[in-house]
């Protein structure tokens, strides 16, 4: 289906089954084994997303974001189909090395570390290392024939929900400086990388962050360049349509035919691999009319998983679990966490057929930075993550 055609498709769906392509009599048995809240990771989407984005970015080499879902699950799956791991911290180091990934398989892309950090990543075996301004820089100075630079560029994009290059990235003017002082100091420079800001919506902030990166390549001859690090920022649909990742990828393809040979592309894919793969069950554990409104309390908020609404701003879409008529009567609800606190309300407008205390919820693309930053808040536990195969159907699988 092209944008277009999903736009129209969704516009024609006034309540449309979200639910659809769940196998919900799995959901059903889960529901008798386990006490909501809690998270189903499908192990065959991490699959499913992995291929889809490696096919539309044929050669170049996916470095899985853990930071987006750091559960051992998606990486010893990931790690058996060949992609390697994009680390940001010591703990995300030992994550990895605990589940038999060799650190050659990773790079380190934090632009700021600790030097004990910088120590714990090296004696892991990952030598490839993200700087983005002088003092990082410097810090590496006695690691020098130990390690590969990889420097980052903020390209600031209008089109990406969560802009990474205001905090992150030096400007393209100061790259220069950056490689010499690096190179000054015995250190090898054998990279440019950036990431243009996750859930981007159109491609084009990155067709444009390679062309400038390559020119900058192309001006620092002297440099002998190995790698171009694309970043994330892959797209997933949250309430609307999004880009399918082949057409997303269609013009980052066509940029990245001006790579001179001997580069390597990396991308460091996390939301577009991860969120898909786990959705949430929860369940209706108070009810209360209050003005025009009725207030349906949850037994989970966004002090636990659907912290990613603060945070990463998703609105997850939520859904009741039993099978409704769609054309049928929607009131004006409004859905809230459990938590003591006013800030705890997931949705306050939204039209939902009459429920009761009791009634399970699905809140679906739960799988990229949700339980990741989720809290104890009231101690209220997090919920626990169930890992499944096979729970969300592709029609065209059978095909
Ligand atoms: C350095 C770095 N790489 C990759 C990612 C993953 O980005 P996305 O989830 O948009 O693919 C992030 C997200 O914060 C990041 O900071």
């Amino acid at each position: 289906m092209n944008t277009d055609a999903l736009v129209q498709h969704f516009a024609e769906q006034t309540h449309p089954d979200e639910l659809e392509q769940f196998d919900r009599s799995t959901l059903s048995q889960l529901l008798k084994e386990h006490e909501t809240p809690f998270l189903v990771l499908d192990l065959q989407e991490v699959e499913y997303q992995y291929h889809a984005l490696q096919n539309a970015l044929p050669g170049v080499s996916l470095f899985y974001a853990i930071k987006s879902l750091a559960h051992p699950a998606v990486i010893r799956r990931l790690k058996k189909l060949g992609g390697q791991f994009d680390l940001a911290t010591a703990g995300e180091v030992d994550l990895v090395k605990g589940l038999g990934v060799a650190g050659e398989q990773c790079i380190h892309t934090h632009p700021i570390k600790k030097d004990k950090e910088i120590r714990h990543a090296l004696e892991f075996g990952c030598r490839r290392f993200v700087v983005d301004n002088p003092a990082e820089v410097i810090k590496f100075v006695p690691y020098k024939d130990d390690v590969e630079l990889i420097i980052r560029v903020s390209f600031r994009s209008q089109d990406a929900t969560v802009d990474l290059s205001r905090k992150f990235g030096c400007a393209l003017e100061e790259l220069p400086g950056l490689v010499d002082l690096a190179m000054s100091n015995g250190m090898t420079v054998s990279g440019l990388s950036f990431h243009v800001g996750s859930q981007s919506l159109s491609p084009f902030a990155q067709v444009n962050a390679i062309q400038a990166s390559l020119a900058a390549m192309k001006e620092m001859a002297h440099v002998s360049w190995k790698w171009l690090d694309i970043g994330g920022s892959f797209p997933v649909s949250y309430q609307g349509p999004v880009m399918p990742i082949d057409d997303f990828c269609a013009p980052i393809r066509e940029a990245l035919l001006d790579v001179p040979e001997g580069i390597e592309v990396f991308a460091e894919p996390g939301r577009f691999i991860s969120a898909p793969s786990m959705i949430e069950v929860l369940r209706i554990v108070g009810k209360a009319k209050r003005g025009a409104r009725t207030w349906y309390y949850l037994d989970d908020g966004v002090y636990g998983a659907l912290s990613g609404q603060m945070y990463d701003h998703a609105q997850y879409p939520i859904t009741p679990l039993k099978p409704f008529d769609p054309t049928g009567d929607f009131f004006p609800s409004v859905l809230a966490g459990p938590t003591c606190d006013s800030v705890d309300v997931i949705d306050e407008d939204i039209e939902l057929p009459d429920l009761a205390v009791g009634d399970v919820l699905v809140a679906k693309q739960m799988g990229a930075y949700t339980i990741a930053s989720a809290s104890e808040f009231n101690y209220y536990p997090k919920p626990k993550v169930v890992v499944v195969e096979d729970l969300i159907e592709h029609p065209e699988d059978e095909s």
